[in-house]
């Protein structure tokens, strides 16, 4: 008795010390990420126009990052909101906890050194150290080429200092044990080498850091469910209370897009260019979305076919989706 007393005692010292051992691990050790790079990004109209056009049509920075206008078809930016900050996202989208993208005007920014905005975008730590939670894309932007990366830098160096409107307190949380999971996250960005002649390769590459597969897939436990790989289907709320469904974008010809050819693709894109007033009205609120298709609109042609060419390759999945509730859809061709 007395030995198996004994013994009960050992196991509980040794869960308690491994336990100890891990969370110091995690708290210690983790994030697994060094301290910001010293550099100082030389901001040439060149970059400022690539990170411009990086930010608001590729990487989507300014769609999550600034007001928008959610009575409109697709939420447009009014001009001048641009990188002012967003809305927060939280437990009303089943998200563990509150997130507010940031201000990345010089108003926001004003105090980051260009290495720790670096840091944040491609390896998910915050100026104080804080992992960031991946809504926040940055393990798709750790492979962004680092010509891209001091391109958006020097572009959100260039922009005004716009505060954003709705200046309410905000306190970020992150629930148990998300809390403790996300510290594993960051990990050192690896860029890479773009070459834009490689259609596939590179159309790739804009798939990445346009975080397709982010709302074009379906998820278990916050992790994508390989099988549904960009075949859509995965329900966003809108914040009029409606819920979309992402399209199956794999290339099967009944469900996906495989019957495309690619100038239908890159006109689907382009009817949102300079999209007139009643292009963007909603007679049916319930018929929002979260593709931001006013941002992709101003993806290059070259750009919109490398994607269709990336998008060829992958392995076609067939599954039905309807991408809005109830009515049939309105409006221009949705
Ligand atoms: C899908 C939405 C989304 C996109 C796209 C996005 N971000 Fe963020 N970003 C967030 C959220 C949410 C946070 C806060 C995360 C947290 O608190 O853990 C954040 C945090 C940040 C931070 C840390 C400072 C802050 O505001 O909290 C920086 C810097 C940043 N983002 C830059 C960028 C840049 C640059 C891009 C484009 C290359 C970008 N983000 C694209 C959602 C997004
Ligand atoms: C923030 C979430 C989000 C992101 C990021 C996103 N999409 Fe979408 N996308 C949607 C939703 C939701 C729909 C369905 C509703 C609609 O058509 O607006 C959609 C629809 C589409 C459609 C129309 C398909 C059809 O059958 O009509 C295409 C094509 C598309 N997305 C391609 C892309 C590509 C390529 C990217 C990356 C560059 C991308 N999307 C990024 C959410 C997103």
């Amino acid at each position: 008795m007395k030995l198996l007393l004994r013994l009960v005692a050992i196991l509980l010292a040794l869960v308690v010390v491994l336990a100890l051992g891990g969370l110091g691990y995690l708290f210690l050790a983790l994030p697994r990420v060094g301290a910001a790079q010293d550099v100082r990004v030389e901001v040439t109209p060149e970059r400022v126009a690539r990170g411009k056009y990086l930010a608001n049509h590729v990487a989507f920075c300014t769609v999550c990052h600034s007001q928008r206008d959610w009575t409109k078809f697709s939420a447009p930016i009014p001009p001048g909101n641009e990188g002012n900050g967003g809305m927060v996202w939280g437990r009303t989208e089943g998200l563990p906890g509150e997130f507010k993208p940031g201000n990345l005007t010089p108003a926001g920014l004003k105090d980051w050194t260009d290495g720790e905005i670096i840091r944040a975008m491609t390896e998910g730590v915050s100026r104080d150290g804080t992992p960031l939670f991946p809504l926040m894309p940055y393990i798709e932007y750790g492979s962004m080429s680092s010509e891209d990366v001091l391109a958006i830098v020097a572009y959100l160096r260039s922009l005004p200092a716009v505060s954003s409107p709705d200046e309410e307190p905000f306190t970020r949380e992150l629930d148990f044990p998300v809390n403790l999971i996300v510290r594993t996250l960051p990990k050192p960005a690896t860029p890479t080498r773009v070459d834009p002649s490689d259609k596939v390769r590179y159309g790739h590459y804009l798939v990445k850091i346009g975080s397709c597969e982010a709302c074009h897939s379906q998820r278990e436990g916050g992790t994508i469910v390989a099988a549904s790989r960009l075949a859509g289907g995965a329900e966003l709320l809108v914040p009029n209370g409606a819920t979309v469904r992402s399209s199956n974008i794999t290339p099967d010809p009944a469900t996906g897009i495989g019957a495309w050819s690619e100038e239908q693709f890159i006109a689907r894109f382009k009817l949102y260019e300079n999209a007139s007033a009643e292009a963007l009205a909603l007679p049916d609120p319930r018929q929002n979305t979260h593709m931001p298709w006013m941002n992709a609109a101003g993806m290059t042609r070259e750009d919109l076919a490398a994607i269709y060419a990336y998008l060829r390759t992958v392995p076609p999945v067939v599954q039905k989706v309807q991408t809005f509730e109830g009515a049939t859809a309105t409006g221009v061709t949705r």
